[in-house]
């Protein structure tokens, strides 16, 4: 019964609430056969190609104080750095030789870096890298800020919704921030033609195995270009300290129910997966990922951006983790390449 679910879904036909929910539920049994079918779908779009985006953390400041976040501005333990212009620029440099053709500039909502600095930065990268895409990860910012970065040349703009559930939203976050105006900004985003991603933490605090129903449905409706999931981990300095954290075989089930409900999405195997499992990310990739994130930033700045406790690959030099993941990548049977790796809906296989 449940592989006819698994191939209901493969072949994209829609699920309704409860068939997502039978699943979840019932995931030990069918495990296998959704990765299978996930790897398949991948490979329709993108064959074995892994794609890497090199992740740029160029601020630790942040005027919000998401519940869950290890630097909230309420956290008065974290050491705040912001890295200058010619810092961040110089990062993409760096990683431009290493064969990274998307960067990812992502900070907390730090009103330092204004429009016109942003666009500064976004248009020499740009102009520096023609062949890249430029990836921005900055929180909520108006309308006309969001234009302003997309005509300075930025592509693409990851802003996870968190949770497709208002009531669950507002135990986040605090009420200074708002669930209508984080769906606003991927509505405009997704207007001025960014590629969208959005995404949730798997076991966030409250959340409910019919929440992960509801979020298949609202992914399936949205159609963005990319879906960032990763386990939510507790980090010692948040109101969440002594939540449990979520668990990497739900994340990697996910991973292949999202591969099914939108088979052309990129979706990377996130770090925080690598933090709760060894091998969580290959583990990821074998379900149906396609994406990783690497961080580029300078070694000296990488501790001081802990989202959450314990957070791997903070101490290595972007060489050594590129070295590290295509090894990584090579025991799934996947390569990663030197691309931009756009969001595709024509097949190739
Ligand atoms: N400020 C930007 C934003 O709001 O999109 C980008 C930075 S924010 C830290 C990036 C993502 O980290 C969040 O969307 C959230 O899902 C994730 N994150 C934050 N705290 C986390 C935790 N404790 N465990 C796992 N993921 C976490
Ligand atoms: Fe702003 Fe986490 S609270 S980046």
């Amino acid at each position: 019964m449940y592989k006819g679910l698994i191939d209901k879904l493969a072949s994209r036909a829609e699920l309704s609430h409860d068939e997502y929910l039978t699943l979840i539920r019932n995931r030990d049994e069918i495990r296998d056969y959704a990765s299978a079918l996930a790897r398949a779908a991948r490979h329709q779009y993108y064959g074995d190609r892994i794609y890497i985006r090199g992740l740029i953390e160029f601020t630790n400041y942040c005027k919000n104080n998401c519940y869950y976040c290890g630097i909230r501005a309420g956290n008065s333990n974290v050491d705040r750095y912001r890295l200058m212009p010619e810092d961040i620029i110089a990062c993409a440099d760096v990683g431009y030789d290493l064969g990274f053709r998307t960067f990812v500039l992502q900070g907390g909502e730090d009103s330092f870096y204004t429009d016109t600095i942003l666009a500064r930065i976004v248009s020499s990268i740009r102009k520096n890298h023609a062949d890249c895409a430029i990836t921005l990860s900055l929180g909520e910012r108006s309308r006309k800020s969001y234009q302003i970065l997309r005509e300075a040349g930025a592509d693409r703009y990851l802003l996870r919704h968190e949770t497709c559930s208002k009531t669950h939203y507002e135990t986040l976050h605090p009420d200074s921030m708002s669930f209508e105006r984080r769906i606003q900004c991927i509505c405009d985003l997704k207007e001025l033609g960014y590629q969208v991603g959005v995404g949730f933490m798997v076991g966030s605090p409250n959340q409910t195995e019919k929440h992960l129903a509801e979020e298949l449905l609202f992914l399936k409706k949205l159609k963005p270009h990319m879906v960032g999931i990763g386990p939510f981990i507790p980090h010692k300095d948040t109101p969440f300290r002594d939540e449990s954290g979520g668990t990497s075989e739900l994340t990697t089930f996910l991973l292949s129910l999202i591969r099914l409900t939108l088979p052309e999405v990129l979706l990377p195997a996130t770090t925080a997966l690598g933090t709760i499992d060894p091998l969580g990310r290959e583990n990821g990739i074998r379900a149906g990922a396609n994406v990783l994130m690497p961080n580029l930033s300078p070694v000296d700045v990488r501790k001081k951006y802990m989202l959450y406790d314990n957070k791997i690959c903070t101490g290595e030099e972007a060489a050594q983790c590129i070295t590290c993941l295509k090894n990584r990548v090579r025991t799934t049977g996947c390569e990663i390449v030197t691309d931009r790796g756009d969001y595709t809906d024509v097949p190739c296989h």
